[in-house]
């Protein structure tokens, strides 16, 4: 078995930039501190553009003397005119690359810095956020949304200097013929009367088309992550009809948002070239009468082709634009979401008093691990209260059996001790301090968790248990496996610890990820080790020698097993029976037996298919179950 090469993770550098938190703030201002870092790249592609437009603008002009003072009144040599227009091709050449290039690597740098800040955002948002929010939501906002930013990113600076090297080719127009160049602009203000008015109806529409694609993504993950859900209720017509209802809603809202655009686009694009009928018609007057050279309406026909250009773009800019600030506005939402856990900034080291080997049995500096709870209540969301005055003091080193019927608020207790969330109102401490007073690296490095229907990620069987620190040795991953009874199953498998188990780990069975979550816990060293439910779907006969391996594993650690069997609450020291979101009563299984007439009847209920603890039927002898 050899180290992988992820056991050298890169430290996940700060983003570039992240948006300005100023919600009143205009989305291109706020935008700005996610592209200074690229400002000078920005200079080059601006001054580059505007070079390149000019040398093109000059073009006409340059042709417009050569036709009239060379050809015309043979007054000059063609030459030297021939050569001017072989430079200004050159120049326009040259800055159209280095701009464009220049813009390419804004944009791009933009669209990482992006990515990279939202999902540092994202890393950091409590429990409660995702509580809310549906994963395709996130995913069309971390990846669809920012490409539009992007895009306009990439093409935006360039059609908006197109525009201003519009009024360069004004000025040169207007020295030639006042008159002509009139003739030539009549179209602008309509096409720009048109194109602003565009804008309002578009914004909506483009909003409505990144909502609806966000929720064809959210099925679609939900149907891929639930397949198996799916299959089993045969539920596959009807997930199939909710997706066409949901593709049916995007392609309404994108026909919807085309229809604007077609409404406006063909009118800007084509109201220009009705000019170029009127300038042969004016210009042509002008040449008769003598009054203007042949040159010069050879300038202006190539002038008003020119100036028609920036006004094609200025459809698709709005329309860019419009969708850009949409996708931004969408974005800039998930980095509004404020982060409810956080930590204070005098916050106090956990472990502090001796600095943590990175050794299975190390030491903890000058940590304990006594938990209290002192009446804490705590609620999800703006629901009511789950835990109601939940009071409970448990000594260093003891296991503490949770016991409570579904809906208790067992598992809300393992979630509040990580600070998943934040308790409404009472306190949770750790050796005495406050876990809100704690940095949060020192209590996730003291509480360890470990859930009945673990995650795990689509990587190796290795870089699973060795999740919480990728540089562990070998041995420390094996003798994780070990104590987690998960050593013989790995060894089976063809590719041992190396095995990559298929994503969420569903190519093991419910009772082999149980055990690969326990190892990785263990590993995790934790000195409040939370487990829970974290071996119900092992078989009672592995269990039980999972617990002769914690007794020896969690023999100086707080561990708090939250259990629904006999045999797993036989482990604890002491069992606290939770009703209501109360610790009911504490005391030794057998007390609680003859003196709370709630905790017989749960357990009565519990023990109902096997009454004898350890032979339990229905269950596999590998714990497979789903
Ligand atoms: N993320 C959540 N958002 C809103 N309500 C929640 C959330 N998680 C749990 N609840 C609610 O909190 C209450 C307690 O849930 P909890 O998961 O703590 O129960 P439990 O004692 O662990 O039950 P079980 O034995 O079935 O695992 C339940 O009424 C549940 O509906
Ligand atoms: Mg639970």
């Amino acid at each position: 078995m050899t180290a992988l090469a992820t056991s050298e993770l890169a430290r996940f550098p700060e983003p570039q930039g992240r948006p300005h938190p100023d919600a009143s703030k205009g989305w291109l201002r706020r935008l700005w501190p996610v592209v200074r870092p690229t400002r000078y790249l920005l200079l080059v592609a601006i001054v580059g553009t505007m070079i390149g437009m000019a040398a093109r603008t000059i073009v006409p002009a340059v042709l417009m003397l050569a036709i009239d003072n060379a050809l015309d009144e043979q007054t000059d040599s063609i030459a030297p005119y021939a050569w001017a227009l072989a430079a200004l091709t050159v120049v326009t050449a040259v800055s159209g690359f280095a701009a464009r290039r220049a813009m390419f690597r804004v944009g791009f740098r933009v669209e990482t810095a992006m990515r990279h800040a939202v999902f540092d955002h994202l890393s950091r948002m409590s429990a409660d956020f995702y509580d809310r929010s549906e994963t395709g939501q996130l995913l069309a906002r971390a990846n669809g949304d920012i490409r539009a930013v992007q895009m306009f990113l990439n093409f935006g600076p360039f059609m908006t200097l197109s525009l201003i090297s519009l009024l360069f080719a004004l000025a040169l127009m207007l020295s030639v013929s006042i008159p002509l160049t009139l003739v030539t602009i009549i179209p602008i203000p309509i096409v720009a009367f048109i194109g602003l008015r565009s804008r309002h109806p578009q914004l909506p529409a483009w909003w409505l088309v990144m909502a609806r694609q966000a929720d064809v993504a959210t099925l679609v993950e939900e149907n891929i992550a639930g397949v198996r859900v799916v299959r089993n209720f045969g539920g596959e017509q009807h997930e199939v009809a909710r997706m066409a209802g949901v593709a049916d809603q995007l392609r309404w809202a994108m026909v919807k948002g085309a229809d604007v655009s077609a409404r406006y686009i063909p009118a800007l694009e084509h109201l220009p070239r009705l000019s170029l009928a009127v300038v042969l018609l004016y210009g042509g007057l002008l040449v008769e009468d003598g009054t203007l050279g042949i040159g010069a309406l050879v300038a202006f026909s190539s002038y008003v082709v020119m100036v028609q250009v920036p006004f094609r773009f200025i459809g698709h800019l709005v329309q860019m634009a419009q969708r850009a600030k949409a996708s931004a506005m969408r974005v800039y939402e998930v980095f509004d979401e404020p982060e409810t856990i956080v930590e204070r900034p005098d916050a106090v080291d956990l472990l502090a008093g001796g600095s943590r080997s990175g050794d299975a049995d190390g030491e903890r500096g000058g940590l304990r691990g006594a938990v209290a709870f002192r009446d804490v209540r705590f609620g999800y969301g703006g629901d009511a209260d789950v835990l109601r005055g939940f009071t409970l003091d448990i000594a260093p080193g003891e296991t503490v059996a949770l016991v409570g019927e579904t809906a208790s608020g067992k598992s809300t207790v393992a979630r509040l001790l990580p600070r998943f969330y934040d308790v409404r109102s009472g306190a949770i401490e750790i050796d005495g301090v406050d876990i809100r007073d704690a940095t949060l690296e020192s209590l996730r490095n003291t509480v360890g968790v470990a859930l009945d229907d673990p995650f795990l990620f689509s990587m190796s069987i290795r870089d699973n248990i060795a999740f919480a620190d990728p540089t562990a040795s070998d041995e420390r991953v094996r003798a994780a496996a070990q104590a987690a009874q998960a050593i013989e199953f790995i060894e089976d498998l063809d590719d041992g610890f190396d095995e990559v188990v298929g994503e969420r780990g569903y190519t093991l069975s419910g009772g082999q990820r149980q055990r690969i979550s326990l190892a990785r816990a263990l590993l995790h060293d934790p000195q409040v080790l939370v487990l829970d439910d974290a071996t119900s779907a092992i078989d009672v006969r592995v269990e039980e020698k999972i617990h002769a391996g914690l007794r020896e594993a969690t023999a100086d650690r707080t561990v708090i097993v939250i259990a629904h069997r006999l045999s797993t609450i036989a482990l604890a020291d002491r069992v606290v029976f939770l009703d209501a979101g109360v610790v009911a009563a504490t005391g030794t299984h057998e007390e609680l037996m003859r003196s709370e007439p709630r905790y017989q009847e749960l357990l009565e209920h519990l023990e109902e298919p096997g009454p004898e603890p350890g032979h339990e039927p229905g269950e596999t002898p590998d714990g497979e179950v789903g």
